[in-house]
């Protein structure tokens, strides 16, 4: 496909370069077009726009690499950009071709002016359900880490670095069981709304909860074990990023210990953030 696309391409530019203005184009050859670029982007009367589309490299053989959006938000408040990006998201093909019937595609929740946005890695079973990041049992953990820090979830933003569950095969139910880390495809194809977030809520700061969303949020900065970078300040575009566990990792290993430590990166966050600390609040899990 991209090799036509390309010869179809490398022609215009051939043509226009020879003076050529315009190039009569049958039905016929606009279908064939169109089954080159697939399904079209439906057009909307308002920006924000996908202002473009890279295609990602395919991945463990995966045959439908989904294409990158390019998200334009249009000018407005942060509501109105808020809800403009919902809409996008929404409509966008690859996140309704990828999220299963009945279920629902899933964008951030919380205050468009929170200090401090939370980032995790996907929804899972109950999020697909209710279209709501975090509220599951992990969600139900989330809200107490919140809440430790005498803060509520409406005070803050939880986002997640995908719009819909990962899939895996179905079992014998017609239910899916478990929960798969998102590909580098997908991961490429839902960042741009993510950002596109991070820009209408503008947050100070950023925590990204477990390896998923740290290697989102990091980019290009490899790492091992999430322990190399845990518990430190980094830079996502401008803006500190601190990278605890993901809540899920605390249900696993519910020791004082771990929640010692994932409340240690959450002190650094609030004394980041200018938030007050108590001294209970320094020592719980101690
Ligand atoms: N885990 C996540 O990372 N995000 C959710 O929304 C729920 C569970």
């Amino acid at each position: 496909m991209r090799l036509a696309l390309n010869a179809i391409t490398d022609e215009l530019r051939r043509l226009k370069a020879s003076g050529v203005e315009s190039v009569p184009v049958s039905d016929e050859g606009i279908a064939s077009l169109r089954a080159l670029v697939g399904p079209a982007v439906p057009a909307r009367p308002a920006a924000p726009q996908r202002a473009a589309a890279r295609q990602a490299e395919p991945e463990n053989g995966r045959p439908e690499p989904p294409a990158t959006p390019v998200v334009v938000l249009p000018k407005g408040d942060k509501a109105a950009q808020w809800a403009a990006l919902r809409q996008l998201v929404q409509d966008d093909p690859v996140c309704r071709t990828k999220v299963r019937p009945g279920k629902k595609i899933v964008l951030g929740v919380g205050s468009l002016d929170a200090a401090i946005m939370f980032v995790g890695e996907a929804p899972g079973a109950e999020e697909e359900v209710q279209g709501e990041p975090f509220v599951g049992p992990a969600g139900q953990l989330l809200n107490k880490m919140i809440g430790g820090m005498a803060l509520s979830r409406g005070d803050v933003y939880i986002g997640n670095i995908m719009n819909w569950r990962p899939d895996l095969p179905l079992g014998p139910d017609g239910v899916q069981t478990g929960n798969r880390p998102p590909t580098d495809a997908e991961m490429a194809h839902c960042l741009p709304y993510l950002r596109a977030q991070i820009d209408i809520v503008n947050p100070r700061l950023l925590v990204a909860l477990g390896a998923t969303a740290a290697k989102g949020l990091l980019g290009g900065k490899a790492f091992g074990a999430l322990g190399e970078v845990r518990g430190r300040w980094h830079d996502f575009s401008g803006r500190p990023l601190m990278v605890t566990y993901h809540p899920s990792y605390i249900l696993r290993n519910p020791t004082n210990r771990t929640k010692r430590l994932i409340w240690e990166d959450l002190l650094k966050v609030m004394e980041r953030a200018n938030l007050p600390v108590s001294e209970k609040q320094r020592g719980f899990f101690l």
